[in-house]
């Protein structure tokens, strides 16, 4: 069963967030199916890396699309995108040098509470700043 589940309290109101947002989901609930699954580290760790890689592509987004806008909590919310990237860079080492489904189910724990949260009370507020501004209607 998947661990997480998109819903509408979800959506910030920009289609090609929400996408992204469905995308990362996905990511997590596909390590979370391989570790749960017994795969391989093999498997697990080229889900680990598409993930690390989409998450950096999205932030990547989202910046731009808060600074075309001129986003006033921008620096804050790219605070918390480059301390969320650090956190899965030493938990991917930490993966690589104890691969023990402890060491997995804390990440995808961690992952999964962490997006929840950010697109709630984070990624949301930039939707109503563009709705504010009749950016995204
Ligand atoms: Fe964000």
């Amino acid at each position: 069963m998947a661990l997480l589940t998109w819903r509408d309290q979800l959506s910030v109101g920009s289609s090609e967030i929400d996408d992204d947002h469905k995308n990362l989901i996905g990511f997590v609930n596909a390590l979370h199916d391989a570790v749960t699954a017994s795969e391989s580290e093999k498997v697990v760790g080229a889900i680990m890396l598409q993930l690390i890689e989409y998450t950096r592509d999205h932030f990547a987004r989202e910046e731009k699309v808060m600074q075309a806008a001129g986003y006033p909590d921008f620096p804050r919310h790219k605070k918390l995108h480059d301390a969320l990237t650090r956190q899965v860079l030493v938990f991917a080492q930490n993966y690589l040098r104890n691969p023990t489904v402890q060491v997995k189910r804390e990440l995808i724990d961690f992952l999964a509470k962490w997006l929840v949260e950010h697109i709630i009370k984070e990624d949301r507020r930039i939707g109503e700043y563009m709705r504010g501004k009749k950016v995204w209607l």
